[in-house]
C-alpha cells in the first residue's frame, strides 16, 4: 500500500505509541481488503461504548490507549452507552454497571472524542456533507451518512473507527471508491408505506431478500421524511449488510446520478415488494398479552418524533403496569425540555432517556421481558440475541396499547 511521508511517520511511532497502533490497524485491515492507499477523513463515529458490550477488555483497552498518549485528530462521535449517563438511578441500572460504563465514557473523553452517546450524530452535529469522507461504526448511521447525506463511509467496527478518530485516516476501499456506489438491485416499491415501522420493516425485508449490494429503490409520491429514512436505514442494515441505498429522484447520488441510474436500471436486479411482504412482518413479531416496556427511539427518536409523541400523550394517562420510554440524544432531551414535550410525556407516565437504547443497556438485569417498538432492529436484536419477547407496531398502535381508556 502507497503511503505518504507523514503517514509513514505515523506508522513509525513518531506520533506516538497510539497513534502508530492505531495506524497499523488500518493499514493491516486495508491491506487485506486491497486498498492501495490511506485517505483523510473529517469525522469517526465510534462503537464500543456500553459495557454490557465491550465488558472489562473493552476498558481495558481503552485505559492502554490513553497511557499511550491517543487522542482524536478529527471530530469524533460516541454511540450510545449502556444506560442514561445522568439519570441511571431512575432507569434501575446498578451501581457497580453505572460506574464501569462512567469510566468507559472518562475514558473515551480522555481521547477528546465526544460523549454525544448516540446513534444519530448526523442529527447532533455531526453532519457530513456530499461526497465527505468519514468512517463511522454503527450500521444505521453508516447507511444514512452514505444514503442520504452522501458520504463516503464503509461500516466500521467499533476498534477500526476508534484508529481512525486518532489518526484521522482510513483504507481507500469499498464505499469510498464512486464504483462500488451504483446501485444493484432495483426495488419497485408497490406496498403502501407511511410510518417509521413500514420503512423500518421494508428495510428489514429488502435486507433479508437481497443481503448485500446497493439498492434503488422507486420513486415514491410519498417520499420518506427522516425519521421514515433512518427507519430504513436501520432496518438494511439488520437483516443484510447494506451500507448505502438511494431512492428514484429523491436521495442525493440518485437526483445527481439519474441518467447513469435510467440507463442502468435493465442490468439491475428487480425485485417488487408488495403489501404482502410487510404484513407478515408484523405478524412475525407480535405480542399476545401487553408489554412490560414500550420503546421508541430505534435508531434514537428525533425532536419532531419526541413532540408527536407529546402530542398524542397529552392529557393521557400510560396504564400503570407499562414502563414508556423514549430513546434520544442528550441534547435533543434538552430541546424536548424548553418546548415542553418532557412535561407532556412525564406527567402521562413516560420517560424521555438519553445515551443509551434498548439494545444496548442491560434490559433483562432490569427485569424486562415483553417489549413492545416500532423498530425492526430492535425486534431482531432483543429477540435473537436477547431471546426477550418482542412486537413492532406503528407509533400510533403503540401509544393504543400504552394509554388507558382509548
Ligand atoms: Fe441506535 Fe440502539 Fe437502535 S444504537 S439504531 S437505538 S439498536
Amino acid at each position: 500500500m502507497f503511503l505518504t511521508k507523514e503517514e509513514e511517520k505515523m506508522l513509525d511511532g513518531e506520533y506516538g505509541e497510539a497513534t502508530r497502533l492505531a495506524m497499523r490497524l488500518i493499514v493491516k485491515v486495508g491491506e487485506a481488503l486491497g486498498a492501495q492507499k490511506l485517505i483523510n477523513i473529517n469525522s469517526a463515529q465510534v462503537s464500543g461504548v456500553s459495557y454490557k458490550n465491550i465488558g472489562d477488555p473493552g476498558i481495558q483497552l481503552l485505559e492502554d490507549l490513553v497511557r499511550l498518549g491517543g487522542k482524536s485528530k478529527i471530530l469524533s462521535t460516541l454511540n450510545p452507552a449502556g444506560m442514561d449517563i445522568k439519570n441511571w438511578k431512575k432507569m434501575g441500572i446498578p451501581k457497580e454497571f453505572a460506574e464501569k460504563q462512567l469510566k468507559i465514557i472518562s475514558l473515551y473523553m480522555q481521547m477528546d472524542i465526544l460523549p454525544t452517546c448516540s446513534c444519530i450524530p448526523y442529527l447532533i452535529g455531526n453532519s457530513p456533507k456530499y461526497r465527505e469522507h468519514v468512517a463511522w461504526a454503527e450500521s444505521s448511521a453508516v447507511t444514512y451518512a452514505n444514503s442520504v447525506l452522501g458520504a463516503r463511509t464503509n461500516r466500521e467496527g467499533g476498534p477500526l473507527a476508534l484508529a481512525s478518530a486518532l489518526t484521522g485516516k482510513t483504507a481507500f476501499y469499498g464505499f469510498h471508491m464512486e464504483e462500488n456506489r451504483f446501485p444493484t438491485h432495483y426495488i419497485e416499491l408497490k406496498a403502501k408505506l407511511r410510518y417509521p415501522a413500514d420503512y423500518s420493516i421494508l428495510g428489514y425485508v429488502v435486507g433479508k431478500k437481497i443481503k448485500t449490494g446497493v439498492p434503488l429503490f422507486s420513486y415514491t409520491r410519498m417520499p420518506p421524511d427522516t425519521e421514515c429514512l433512518k427507519a430504513l436505514s436501520a432496518g438494511l442494515a439488520t437483516s443484510g449488510s447494506i451500507s448505502l441505498f438511494h431512492i428514484e429522484n429523491y436521495t442525493i447520488e440518485a437526483i445527481i446520478k439519474n441518467k447513469q441510474l435510467q440507463d442502468g436500471k435493465s442490468n439491475m436486479e428487480r425485485i417488487i415488494v408488495e403489501e404482502r411482504d410487510i404484513k407478515p412482518v408484523f405478524e412475525e413479531y407480535k405480542l399476545t398479552t401487553n408489554p412490560d416496556l414500550i420503546y421508541i427511539g430505534c435508531p434514537h427518536a428525533s425532536i419532531q418524533e419526541i413532540g408527536k409523541i407529546a402530542q398524542m400523550l397529552r392529557n393521557r394517562k400510560i396504564k400503570g403496569d407499562i414502563e414508556f420510554w423514549v430513546g434520544t440524544a442528550a441534547n435533543i432531551k434538552i430541546l424536548a425540555d424548553r418546548a415542553g414535550y418532557t412535561d407532556i410525556i412525564e406527567k402521562s407516565g413516560g420517560k424521555i432517556i438519553t445515551d443509551t437504547c434498548i439494545v444496548v443497556s442491560p434490559l433483562k438485569i432490569l427485569g424486562f421481558q415483553k417489549i413492545l417498538t416500532n423498530s425492526a432492529k430492535a425486534c431482531y436484536y432483543l429477540t435473537g440475541l436477547e431471546k426477550l419477547d418482542v412486537g413492532i407496531a406503528t407509533l400510533e398502535e403503540i401509544i393504543k396499547t400504552a394509554v388507558e381508556g382509548i
